[in-house]
């Protein structure tokens, strides 16, 4: 499966976003992703449905709106989004997740699922019908610049693994948080494909946003 790059926008430069995007498409990033936070489901407020709506009417690179925020169904209609763009839901966040990967589908818009570190691989299982993408976090959500959890690569290894006994060989699986160079080599190898670029690998202080994701191209 091809590896993607997804650029994190929380950790792009807010004060001149529409450079940053153009910037990104520039530098060939495959996706913008978007962590939407309540500050209950995780302890942190960041980006809003305005600001999807904002970059959705700017640019073409699809987005990849990443929802850490209780009971999500309440808030899809607010997003003018497409079948190029996907919709992160947490499993810990919705008591019927199920009914909302599907009413995320049922609008045609891609439909990802995503773990906090703690949650098993298992919760997967059941609902790889609904699911066009795993997101397996490699940190506590909620705040940019953390340190990657010890499990992430067995968690990452046994993703695959599963979806691979489900005949589910299609759907592929994200990463995010403290994607550096190092741990995306790393999660490459154990199967990660879309990889969440912040702090840690994309927008960092030595480099452009385009020699930043030619180097991490390279590690894959
Ligand atoms: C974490 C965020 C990510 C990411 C930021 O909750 O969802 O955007 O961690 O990138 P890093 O971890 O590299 O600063
Ligand atoms: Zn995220």
């Amino acid at each position: 499966m091809n590896k993607l790059l997804s650029a994190s926008l929380m950790c792009a430069d807010l004060t001149k976003i529409e450079e940053s995007v153009v910037e990104l498409k520039n530098a060939g990033i495959d996706y913008l992703h978007i962590d939407i936070m309540d500050g209950s489901f995780v302890p942190n407020i960041t980006l809003g449905f305005d600001f999807v709506n904002a970059i959705k009417s700017i640019t073409d690179v699809p987005l990849d709106v990443h929802m850490m925020v209780n009971e999500p169904s309440r808030f899809i209609d607010r997003m003018n989004l497409g079948k190029e763009d996907i919709i992160c839901v947490h499993y810990e966040s919705d008591v019927h997740i199920h009914r909302t990967l599907a009413q995320i589908k049922d609008k045609g818009i891609k439909a990802g699922l995503a773990v906090n570190p703690q949650t098993a691989v298992e919760s997967f299982r059941y609902l790889t019908d609904y699911m066009d993408m795993a997101l397996v976090m490699t940190v506590s959500p909620g705040f940019a610049g953390q340190k990657i959890f010890a499990g992430a690569e067995r968690k990452t290894n046994d993703t695959r693994e599963l979806l691979n006994e489900l005949g589910c060989t299609e759907i592929p699986i994200e990463v995010d948080g403290n994607i550096s160079l190092e741990n995306g080599r790393k999660l490459s190898k154990c199967g990660a494909d879309i990889f969440v670029l912040g702090t840690s690998g994309l927008f960092v202080k030595d480099k452009s946003i385009k020699q930043a994701s030619e180097d991490f191209r390279k590690v894959l």
